[in-house]
């Protein structure tokens, strides 16, 4: 039998015991073996909870019974959740994780810490929620030289981004509706601002190139700009915009940033809308490959980390292999990297514009408050020099994929 022990019964945590009794028969064949959670860690008390009498208080219960072998980590936060993480791995308890802010902040000393006590750190949770994407690209894909991951990895966003795109309305009103209803947070920023979807790419990034990709030096970029004006644009133009969180090697080295794009409606990421998340993933012998699913939620999240208490089942006193050292990973500057941007400006500025961007043309969508314009493929840094130089007549601009 797997002695569980869950740490933090939130929406996760709570959602980990529901699977686990509610799939019982399925995932005890599948570990092999019966897998029941023995405490639940959490600082409130739940009366009337059908799991109250698992209830504890004490995270050293946990640390000193033997009995326990795999630990949930359903905390968030960075504290106390990397201390109880060390504590736990120390004792050669296995940990299930969805913390994607621990994971991004210090996933290769704990995996390192695994490997040392012959357990394991697992973290399928903390990126797309029950999508699997951390397997396929540390088992699956092992014959693969990933060479880009491009991911909508924030539900908040996509689906803030959604409805501005089917009622043409503003950032603000759906921001605020979408906080009645609460598909996002009272305090939104982590969200909006792009910084939840940057933890994630930082793991995925980390994944990829089997170095430690450091989340603070990701150039990350919210939607908080990205207006109703700017959805009339992309509609003329055959296209929509996504926040998206992109890695992939480019001539100039490899690039990592989270920010709003411009993406054609032949891509297949301009499918995934409201709440919904996706990742795709090229190889080099593979080509392109996508998941999806829902990237959020008690039950999708809890899912996935149950499934990561079944390879420990599975692994017992054995590491899996993740591939993620210690030694970071060097990012090119991404001004470098060329793409073609989307200018919006005041109507009497279309001059200005294309004088400050030669060879691109303006986007027809029968407006007369304002231009919109496709500049030419060009670098990072020119066009944010060009566009800076355009003052009070520049309203936004939006990077073009692909
Ligand atoms: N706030 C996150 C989202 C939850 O909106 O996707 C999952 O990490």
């Amino acid at each position: 039998m797997i002695q569980i022990a869950v740490m933090g019964y939130g929406t996760v945590g709570s959602g980990v015991v529901e699977v686990i009794e509610k799939n019982k028969e399925m995932v005890n064949k599948k570990s092999a073996q019966e897998l029941n959670v023995k405490y639940i860690l959490d600082l409130r008390e739940f009366p009337g909870d059908p799991y109250e009498d698992k209830v504890i208080h004490d995270v050293n219960r946990i640390m000193e019974d033997d009995e326990v072998t795999v630990v949930c980590e359903t905390m968030g936060g960075l504290k106390p959740a990397y201390e109880f993480t060390k504590m736990a791995l120390t004792r050669g308890k296995s940990v299930c994780t969805s913390n994607k802010e621990l994971v991004a902040a210090y996933g290769p000393e704990l995996l390192e810490l695994a490997r040392e006590h012959s357990c394991n750190y697992l973290f399928e949770a903390s990126v797309g929620g029950g999508i699997p994407i951390i397997r396929p690209l540390n088992y699956s894909l092992t014959a693969e030289k990933i060479e880009a991951v491009t991911g909508i990895l924030n539900g908040t966003t996509n689906y803030i981004l959604s409805k501005m795109e089917t009622e043409g309305a503003d950032f603000d009103s759906v921001l605020r509706k979408a906080q009645e209803k609460g598909y996002a947070e009272r305090n939104p920023e982590a969200d909006v601002e792009g910084y939840d979807a940057c933890r994630k790419i930082a793991i995925l990034s980390s994944l990829m190139l089997g170095k430690h990709v450091d989340y603070r030096k990701i150039y990350t970029e919210g939607i908080t700009k990205i207006t109703g004006d700017d959805f009339v644009y992309a509609k003329a133009m055959g296209k929509t915009i996504k926040l998206l969180a992109l890695s992939k090697e480019t001539p100039q080295g490899a690039i990592a940033m989270v920010s709003p794009f411009l993406i054609d409606l032949t891509n297949p990421l301009h499918m995934v809308n409201g709440v919904f998340n996706a990742v795709c993933v090229r190889g080099n012998m593979l080509g392109d490959s996508m998941y999806y699913g829902r990237g959020a939620g008690k039950l999708p999240t809890a899912s996935a980390v149950v499934s990561d208490v079944v390879d420990c089942a599975r692994h017992q006193g054995k590491t899996v292999m993740c591939f993620w050292d210690r030694e970071e990973a060097v990012l090119a500057d991404p001004g470098q990297v060329e793409r073609a941007f989307f200018v919006r400006a005041k109507a009497d500025g279309r001059e200005q514009v294309s004088r400050a961007f030669p060879g691109g043309s303006f986007v027809e969508a029968g407006r007369t408050r304002d231009c919109g314009y496709l500049t030419p493929v060009m670098k990072e840094k020119d066009f944010a020099e060009r566009y800076a130089a355009l003052g009070d007549a520049a309203l936004g601009r939006i990077r073009v994929e692909g």
